[in-house]
This record gives C-alpha cells, structure tokens and sequence, in this order.
C-alpha cells in the first residue's frame, strides 16, 4: 500500500517512473525502494523537467552523502548505538536505517515532505525497522542524543542549521558533497569518500566528494 502510493505520486511528476527496490551498491545490507535505474532521464522534455523541480522528489534517490553516511554508520556504529537518534532531512530514510540496523534505541525521520516520511516507513518496512516520524526538527520535542544529516546544505542558507543542530543535540554527524569552504566552528572533519546519487544522476566529480563531519558542543 505504502509503495503503491509513492508509485502512484511519483508517475503522476515523472511520467512512466516507477519505484524498484535495490540493494545500495556501497551499503548492500540496506535496500530501497528508488526510482528505477533503467528510467530514461536524459529523455525527459522540458516540462517534465520543470514538473520535478516544482515538485522535487528527493525520496527517490539515495544521495551521495546518504549512501557514505549510511556506510560510515554501519562501520562506527559506537555514533548511534544505544542512543536516541532524529535523521534530519531524511529524504527515503537510508541513514535512518542504518541508524536502526547499527543498534540506535530509537530513530526519528525528520522531513517536511509528507512523501519523504512515507518513503522512509516503506524503506524501514524493507528493512525490518522501526521508525518514529517528524515533520519539523522545532516540532519533535523528544530528547536527541545525536543528530544524523546527509546531503542538507545544498544551499548556502542552510548552513545556519549547523548551530541549531547543535542547539537540539550534544552531538552531530554531517555528510556532505556540496559546500567547499565547510568550517563551521565545533564540528571537525572525519572522512572523504567517493561516492555517487543512487540512481547516477551524473553529478560532477565534485559533489561525487563526501566529506563527514562531528560536531559536538563544548
Ligand atoms: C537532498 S535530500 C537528502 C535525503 C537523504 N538525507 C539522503 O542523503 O539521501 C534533502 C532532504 O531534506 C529535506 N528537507 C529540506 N528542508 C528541510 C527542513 N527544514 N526540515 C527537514 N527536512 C528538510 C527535503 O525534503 C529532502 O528530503
């Protein structure tokens, strides 16, 4: 029923798109149910391509610092285990999951799209987890111990959302390809990855560039 709907969702943006549930590549314990690989997208005309970005369907991919964060996770998973967890920006919940597999006590999905909190309970589902849903980081009042967020600071403005992350919770782990001159003050950097949008998207070699970071309060 859950994966019906975001079927239905997604064909009526991109026309003849259907979901397909994939083992990631780099993280093949995790599986999502992702646009499929063998859609034609360099064959979608210009409305269509105006369509997806008045309606963008970030759930139907897995992002590069999703798929790195996920892997970080499952081979650190000392971040999470025990601990109570918000996914920020969740998107189809892969970090979420990974949280969950490595042993978190309980995982939030914290996104404003609707469909991004259904993807996430469909992929939980494929994945035999459980996860607890937020609309908005101000609307979740439980307590966090760290906060998980991949593929967030696409725009520059976001980059005040570090200090509120750090605000909510005494740690943080970031994932991120997009910005260049990331120094933001109390977080420091763990790892740089290769990595890609899963399906391809094509990004450049430059957003291909995974770098973590933890923040944690002084
Ligand atoms: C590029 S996607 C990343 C999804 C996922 N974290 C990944 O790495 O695959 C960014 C996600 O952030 C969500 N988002 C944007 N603004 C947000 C906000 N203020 N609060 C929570 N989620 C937000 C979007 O809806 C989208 O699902």
């Amino acid at each position: 029923m859950t994966r019906s709907e975001l079927s239905r969702r997604l064909s009526a943006v991109i026309p003849n798109a259907d979901l397909e549930v994939v083992a990631l590549p780099e993280v093949p314990g995790i599986r999502l149910a992702l646009l499929q690989q063998s859609y034609p997208q360099h064959l979608l005309d210009n409305d269509t391509v105006a369509k997806i970005m008045n309606t963008p369907m970030y759930w139907a991919f897995c992002w590069a610092s999703g798929q790195v964060l996920a892997r970080f996770i499952l081979d650190n998973p000392h971040y999470v285990k025990g601990r109570r967890v918000l996914d920020f920006g969740a998107g189809s919940g892969v970090v979420a999951v990974a949280a969950a597999i490595a042993g978190a006590r309980s995982v939030v999905v914290c996104d404003t799209d609707p469909l991004a909190l259904l993807a996430c309970t469909c992929n939980a589902e494929l994945n035999g987890v459980v996860l607890e849903h937020a609309s908005s980081l101000d609307s979740y009042s439980g307590e966090i111990d760290i906060i998980l967020a991949s593929d967030v600071l696409y725009d520059r403005a976001n980059l005040s959302w570090l200090q509120v992350f750090l605000n909510r919770a005494p740690s943080v782990l970031v994932a991120d390809s997009r910005v260049r001159d990331f120094s933001a003050e109390n977080y420091q950097l763990l790892s740089a990855n290769s990595s890609y949008t899963f399906p391809d998207l094509d990004e450049s070699q430059e957003f291909r560039r995974v770098k973590v970071y933890l923040g944690c309060r002084t």
